[in-house]
């Protein structure tokens, strides 16, 4: 059988790890981003490997993949209309502008502000939720407590040093940009639906897919941006 469409399943991983391991969330973008940057060897290599439809995808997930916990089938092959989107463009410095635009501006719908303009909780709380990476594995409880696992891509204090980079340091993030509406508003909107700013973003959206509550929300916010956090020295 000839099969024309090649499976794009970067972001439905990325989905996948949203809906099922939080752990796991590194594991899709470094591979991505480590095959883009091997380049030519890379891309000899792919054009070695057969193309695997959307369907043969579908089967192959259903078929070795068994639901535990919060980590579940439906998790991993149910997407919605930004991963379809993104799921064509598994480097996702080629998203054109277009769709890009599209992306943000729907996503961007989906922010919800708190009502009561409490922006900032306790950065104390904070902390433990950017250093928890546990939450919705197959091995937790279903309904528990998630954490954010921000360490593993940001630099957030000078006193954690093991952190990933996948995304940029958040190291003195509040005392370089201050704390105006603007600011506040726009790193509340990108915790809570990180592809509102950045289509096809690794960052996990965190309110949108209720990753964290509100409050979860509000304590990594005071991380950022109190200036009595270990963040702001
Ligand atoms: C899987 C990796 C990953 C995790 C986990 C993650 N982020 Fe991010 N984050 C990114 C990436 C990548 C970017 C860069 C832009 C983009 O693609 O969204 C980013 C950007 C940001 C920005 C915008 C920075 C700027 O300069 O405007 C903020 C704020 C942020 N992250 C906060 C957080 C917080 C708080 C957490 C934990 C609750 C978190 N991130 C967890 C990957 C991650």
């Amino acid at each position: 059988m000839i099969q024309k469409k090649q499976s794009r399943w970067g972001a439905a991983v990325a989905a996948a790890a949203v809906g099922g391991a939080l752990a796991m969330l590194a594991a899709p973008a470094m591979a991505q981003d480590g095959a883009a940057s091997k380049g030519k060897a890379a891309s000899k290599a792919a054009a070695n490997i057969p193309p695997v439809s959307d369907g043969d995808m579908k089967r192959l997930i259903a078929n070795s993949f068994s639901s535990k916990g919060p980590a579940t089938l439906q998790g991993v092959l149910e997407r919605d209309e930004m991963q379809q989107l993104c799921s064509d463009y598994p480097d996702r410095s080629k998203v054109p502008a277009a769709v890009a635009r599209k992306i943000e501006a729907a996503e961007q719908q989906k922010i919800r502000y708190p009502a009561d303009s409490r922006w900032l909780g306790d950065w104390k709380e904070g902390e433990k939720v950017a250093q928890l990476g546990r939450g919705m594995q197959f091995s937790d409880p279903p309904g528990g407590v998630n954490g954010g696992n921000c360490y593993a891509c940001h630099q957030m204090t000078k006193a954690e040093i093991s952190f990933g980079n996948i995304g940029p340091s958040l190291y003195q993030y509040g005392k370089l940009r201050g704390n105006s509406e603007a600011v506040l508003k726009y790193t509340w909107g990108k915790i809570w639906d990180s592809n509102a700013f950045a289509a096809c973003s690794n960052m996990p959206r965190f309110g949108h897919k209720s990753i964290l509550t509100e409050q979860q929300i509000r304590d990594v916010m005071a991380l950022l941006l109190d200036p009595a956090s270990p963040v702001n020295q």
